[in-house]
């Protein structure tokens, strides 16, 4: 039996989904039957359920809150995790949790590798490295997954956001040196899903293939809600620096991830281009967005 923790969330959604379609038994307790921020509820559903394997697909993914609510991120993304590796280690439960590129300095201009110097900038980049840390000293069944520019047809993310404000402004100024891989929740939990059947061991970068700043991201959003004639109205758009839009959480300016560790281990799998990725997203998405705001 699989524990699924935040299946009402992007990632884990999409997880719920495709472990279901695979015919895999699963236990996915909504935040209504488990408060993941109250630990001891939490060892006694492990007690009373004992899962034989976990993905933890729920953290506290708002990045400019976790700066005035470090408890709660921690909460969540620190001894949350901890938590579940102890449970790991006790009982010999595999455990697949995710992780960030917030974890790695951002600097340069090179897709950073696993070994990259790991220098978080936030909160959020702290806390998610503490969980990390916790997971690697208390248990060696598990394996993490540091992922970046995480979206999905639903949820709170760029492309909804996007897709949102272009029915409500004629301009949009977007972040042009930002540069990352859009992952779409689908791609990454279809290779979650072959890295958790082959029991990986250790930390693995998964992204999409390819680049592009957040300002390209939103151009490629509009492209295409234009050819699929999806949206009356088309924002103009103009980049801009980061220091022209100042937040409360400090972003990598560097976020791509080396994915070649993860590919050889998986033998021969590829990993799509993020473009792809996008119209599949659009494709579901039914316009005009009902989702506001940004996490991670
Ligand atoms: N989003 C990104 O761009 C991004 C980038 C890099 C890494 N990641 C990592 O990828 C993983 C999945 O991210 P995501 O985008 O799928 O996150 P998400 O959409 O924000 O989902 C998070 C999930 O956690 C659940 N959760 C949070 N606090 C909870 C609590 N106290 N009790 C019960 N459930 C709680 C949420 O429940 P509710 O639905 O009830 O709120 C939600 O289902 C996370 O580890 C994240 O750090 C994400």
């Amino acid at each position: 039996m699989i524990l699924v923790l935040g299946s009402n969330g992007q990632v884990g959604h999409e997880l719920k989904r495709q472990l279901l379609e695979r015919g895999y038994e699963l236990l996915s307790p909504t935040r209504d039957e488990l408060d993941l921020s109250n630990l001891d509820a939490v060892k006694t559903y492990l007690q009373a359920h004992q899962p034989t394997s976990m993905i933890n697909a729920a953290a506290y993914t708002q990045v400019d809150k976790a700066e005035s609510e470090p408890q709660s991120a921690d909460m969540l993304n620190h001894r949350l995790p901890h938590t579940l590796a102890e449970y790991s280690q006790q009982t010999g439960a595999y455990l697949l949790h995710y992780s960030t590129d917030y974890v790695y300095a951002g600097q340069g201009t090179k897709p950073q590798d696993e070994n990259a110097p790991l220098i978080p900038q936030s909160v959020y980049g702290k806390t998610k490295l503490a969980g990390e840390m916790a997971i690697q000293a208390t248990t060696n069944r598990y394996s993490i997954l540091r992922t970046s520019w995480v979206y999905s047809y639903r949820g709170h993310n760029f492309m909804n956001t996007m897709l949102k404000l272009a029915s409500q402004r004629d301009v949009l100024t977007i972040v042009d040196d930002q540069v990352g891989t859009p992952t779409s929740a689908d791609i990454l939990a279809t290779f979650s899903i072959l890295a958790y059947e082959e029991r990986l061991k250790g930390i693995y970068n998964l992204t999409q293939e390819g680049e592009v700043s957040w300002y390209g991201f939103a151009k490629a959003i509009f492209e295409l809600a234009r050819k699929n004639k999806r949206l009356p109205n088309v924002p103009k758009l103009l980049p801009i620096k980061t220091c022209d839009y100042p937040t409360p959480a400090i972003r990598p300016l560097n976020s791509r991830l080396d994915c070649g560790k993860l590919l050889k281990a998986l033998d021969g799998v590829k990993l799509s281009d993020w473009k792809t990725g996008l119209s599949k997203e659009m494709t579901k998405q039914q316009l005009p967005g009902n989702q506001q705001g940004t996490s991670q």
